[in-house]
C-alpha cells in the first residue's frame, strides 16, 4: 500500500468512528439551502458531516500540508499542488439523518489530473474499500472484481436522485424503464457506496445525474480498478463536470447506454402507468 492509501485508510476509519458516535446520539439536521425559492430542496447537513470533515482536513494538513483539497462542506483549497484530495465526509446524509444505515466516508486522491488512490469506508458494516491506480480494488484487503453478468435483463442496478432542484430531474423516467428491463433498480442513497457495489460485483451498474466530484472521485477509480467501465449516460468519457455518470461491469455497458439513448429520444418501451 502506498503512503497515501495507508494514511487514507487510517483517517477514513477515524472519520467513520466519528459518524457512528453521532449516529448513536440524538440527530439534528439543517437544510443547506433555506428560503422560499428553495423550499423543495432537501439538501441536509448535520453536525456529523461538519465534524467528520473538520477531522479529515486537520489530519490532511498535518500530514500532506501542500496538497490541494476539494471538500463538500468547506469548499476548495487550491495552491497549485499536483495532488488533490476529494473529500465527502459523510456520503448519504439523508439516510444518516433518518437512521437508515447506509452511508460512508469517501476520500479520493488525484495526481496531475488522474485519480491515483481511493478509500470508501462504510462504518456500519465495517467495510473498507480501497483502490490504487494500476494495483486493483479491494474490500477489507481482499481483491474485488465487477460481476460477469452480461445482460441488462439479468442485472441488478442502482441510481440516485438529487436533493436540490428536484423538480428538474428527469431520472424517474430512466428509473422506470430500467426497472422494467432488469431485475430491478435500487436507490440506496449513498453514491460512493453504489459505485463500490458495482466494483464488488454486488450490482451490475449504477447511474446518476448531477453528482459532485466528492461523490464520484473515489468510486470511479474503484470501479475501473475492479475491471468495470465508466462513462456519462451518452457514452462520452466521464469527468467531474459531466452531467451524468454510468458505472458498469463493462459487459452490459453498451446495452445500458442503448437503453438510455432510447429514453433520451422519448422512446419508452414501458409508459408510466396512470
Ligand atoms: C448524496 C448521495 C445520494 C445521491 C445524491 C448525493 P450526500 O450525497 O450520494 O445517494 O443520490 O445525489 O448528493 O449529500 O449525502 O453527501
Ligand atoms: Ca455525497
Ligand atoms: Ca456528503
Amino acid at each position: 500500500m502506498s503512503q497515501y492509501l495507508d494514511w487514507g485508510v487510517e483517517v477514513a476509519r477515524e472519520a467513520g468512528a466519528i459518524l457512528l458516535r453521532f449516529y448513536d446520539s440524538n440527530m439534528r439536521f439543517e437544510y443547506k439551502s433555506a428560503g422560499p425559492s428553495s423550499d423543495k430542496d432537501v439538501d441536509l447537513v448535520t453536525e456529523a458531516d461538519r465534524t467528520s470533515e473538520k477531522h479529515i482536513i486537520e489530519r490532511l494538513r498535518g500530514r500532506f500540508p501542500e496538497h490541494d483539497i476539494v471538500a463538500e462542506e468547506s469548499g476548495r483549497r487550491e495552491t497549485g499542488s499536483e495532488y488533490r484530495w476529494y473529500i465527502d465526509p459523510l456520503d448519504g446524509t439523508t439516510n444518516f439523518a433518518h437512521r437508515f444505515p447506509v452511508f460512508a466516508v469517501s476520500l479520493g486522491l488525484e495526481k496531475a489530473g488522474e485519480m491515483i488512490a481511493a478509500i470508501v469506508y462504510d462504518p456500519t458494516r465495517d467495510e473498507m474499500f480501497t483502490a490504487e491506480l494500476g494495483a486493483g480494488a479491494y474490500l477489507n484487503n481482499r481483491r474485488i472484481h465487477v460481476s460477469k453478468t452480461p445482460k441488462l435483463l439479468e442485472s441488478l442496478t442502482a441510481t440516485g436522485f438529487p436533493s436540490t432542484k428536484r423538480k428538474q430531474s428527469s431520472n424517474i423516467h430512466f428509473y422506470h424503464q430500467i426497472t422494467m428491463l432488469s431485475h430491478g433498480v435500487r436507490r440506496p442513497g449513498a453514491a460512493a457506496l453504489d459505485l463500490c457495489s458495482v466494483a464488488a460485483g454486488r450490482l451490475e451498474a449504477f447511474w446518476e445525474l448531477r453528482l459532485s466530484p466528492w461523490d464520484t472521485a473515489a468510486g470511479k477509480l474503484m470501479v475501473e480498478e475492479a475491471g468495470g467501465r465508466i462513462s456519462d449516460m451518452h457514452g462520452a468519457g466521464y469527468h467531474f463536470q459531466s452531467e451524468s455518470i454510468v458505472a458498469s461491469n463493462g459487459l452490459m455497458h453498451a446495452e445500458l447506454l442503448e437503453s438510455f439513448a432510447k429514453i433520451f429520444r422519448g422512446e419508452y418501451a414501458f409508459p408510466l402507468p396512470k
